[in-house]
């Protein structure tokens, strides 16, 4: 039982508002409170408002008149994963293609070989370093994704690892079609039934939701139908990778299929972003990867965000596309590339991509029943988060009321 007040808070970015995704104008309105306070019991928050308005406890948290607001929630990432792609970045800087890295044996598929070949201490130990870096930039929750195993036995230690990860709050994902792995190159059709009839009914208790890389080279809509189908008949829901390197319906199958999000969508058109808003899915974008691949084709954010669609943020960290964990560089990719404002940006970083992992009533904004997942950032206003880049701005950060940096 404890209670504490933080004060002292420049800005306290609340992004309270309605108890849903929000959309269009209310992007830009993240319920700042100048000179604020916001007062925390048993990990709680039960109080915010003006200074001047409230009995404080004894206990005091001084924020040193800097920014306070909710840990950002990074709803896609690919945290688990032995060894690194240094090599294939090296590669790509003189002038190789993320694509034909791939077709040659590189890519996702070299990471599942080092990753088959750790132990699950070992996928800890290295996961633990990543979590440590989602944490410094500011970030209290992830999804976190499998998908560098690809056999059962191998999958299903991913998702163990990625319940061992703490203090940083996990959501897990299954993503066992990720890729087709090297023992069944040319065997497509084998290597779904082997995901559908074995793996599905296996990981089902450990996963909250199934996610698919759906590509014509890799899953194609067809293939990717079927798998998602019978994970939903398994009660997870879904989210896909929808339009990264082409447009091929993607974000239509998302929609038929009822996914709770639809993720990068860089090739996505009017179509696509119709179809989502008519089955309210929610788009996830990814600008790291296309950054990190040297690409200039950034999802239509404006687009979407003019359609209605309640726009999501996130690192995509993996160690092939998009190798950063921190959200503070999304958000300037987003100000920079994608023309979105710094506040709709921590609207996509916080309350949306809380909503997009169903933890909306818990996480993603600070009011009061909400858990105190929040962060003292080294600036005095919001928007310093977008427009710095390249630095470490979260000083304290704190997960259900304790301080864990
Ligand atoms: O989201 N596109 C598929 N999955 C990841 C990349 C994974 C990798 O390259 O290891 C992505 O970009
Ligand atoms: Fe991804």
């Amino acid at each position: 039982m404890s209670t504490f007040a933080v004060v002292n808070i420049s800005e306290l970015v609340t992004v309270a508002g309605p108890a849903r995704p929000r959309v269009r104008d209310e992007m830009r309105e993240l319920g700042v409170i100048r000179d604020g306070v916001m007062i925390v019991r048993d990990g709680i928050v039960t109080h915010v408002g003006p200074r001047r308005e409230i009995d404080l406890p004894a206990e005091i948290i001084d924020a040193g008149n800097k920014v306070v607001m909710p840990g950002f929630v990074d709803a896609h990432t690919h945290p688990v994963f032995a060894g690194n792609r240094a090599d294939e970045f090296e590669m790509r800087a003189s002038g190789a293609i993320y694509q034909q890295i791939a077709a040659a044996g590189g890519g996702i598929r070299s990471t599942v070989r080092k990753t088959r070949a750790a132990t699950e201490d070992e996928l800890f130990a290295a996961a633990s370093r990543y979590t440590q870096w989602f944490l410094y930039g500011g970030t209290t929750t992830i999804e976190a994704k499998s998908g560098y195993g690809l056999t059962l036995y191998d999958e299903l230690k991913l998702l163990r690892v990625i319940h061992r990860i703490a203090p940083l709050r996990t959501v897990p994902t299954f993503l066992g079609a990720h890729e087709i792995p090297d023992e069944y190159r040319g065997r497509r059709d084998d290597y779904i039934k082997l995901v559908i009839h074995e793996m599905l009914p296996a990981v089902s208790k450990l996963a909250e939701f199934c996610d698919i890389f759906c590509e014509p080279h890799v899953f194609p809509v067809d293939d990717a139908r079927r798998v998602l189908r019978a994970a939903k008949e398994h009660g997870l829901k879904l989210r896909m990778h929808v339009d990264q390197i082409e447009n091929s319906g993607g974000a239509q199958l998302a929609a038929e299929l009822g996914a709770t999000t639809a993720d990068h969508l860089e090739h996505t058109g009017a179509a696509g972003i119709k179809a989502l808003r008519d089955a309210g899915v929610q788009p996830v974008l990814l600008p790291g990867s296309v950054y990190a691949l040297g690409s200039k084709r950034y999802p239509n954010a404006r687009a979407m965000i003019d359609a209605g669609l309640a726009v999501v943020l996130a690192t995509d960290f993996n160690p092939g596309s998009s190798p950063t964990p921190s959200i503070p560089m999304i958000l300037s990719l987003a100000s920079t590339q994608m023309k979105m404002t710094p506040a709709e940006s921590i609207t996509a970083a916080t309350i949306n991509a809380a909503y997009s992992l169903d933890r909306g009533s818990e996480i993603g904004s600070l009011e009061p029943g909400k858990r105190a997942d929040f962060v003292i950032h080294d600036c005095a206003d919001h928007r310093e988060l977008a427009y710095f880049f390249g630095i470490q701005s979260a000083e304290d950060v704190y997960i259900g009321g304790s301080r864990v940096i």
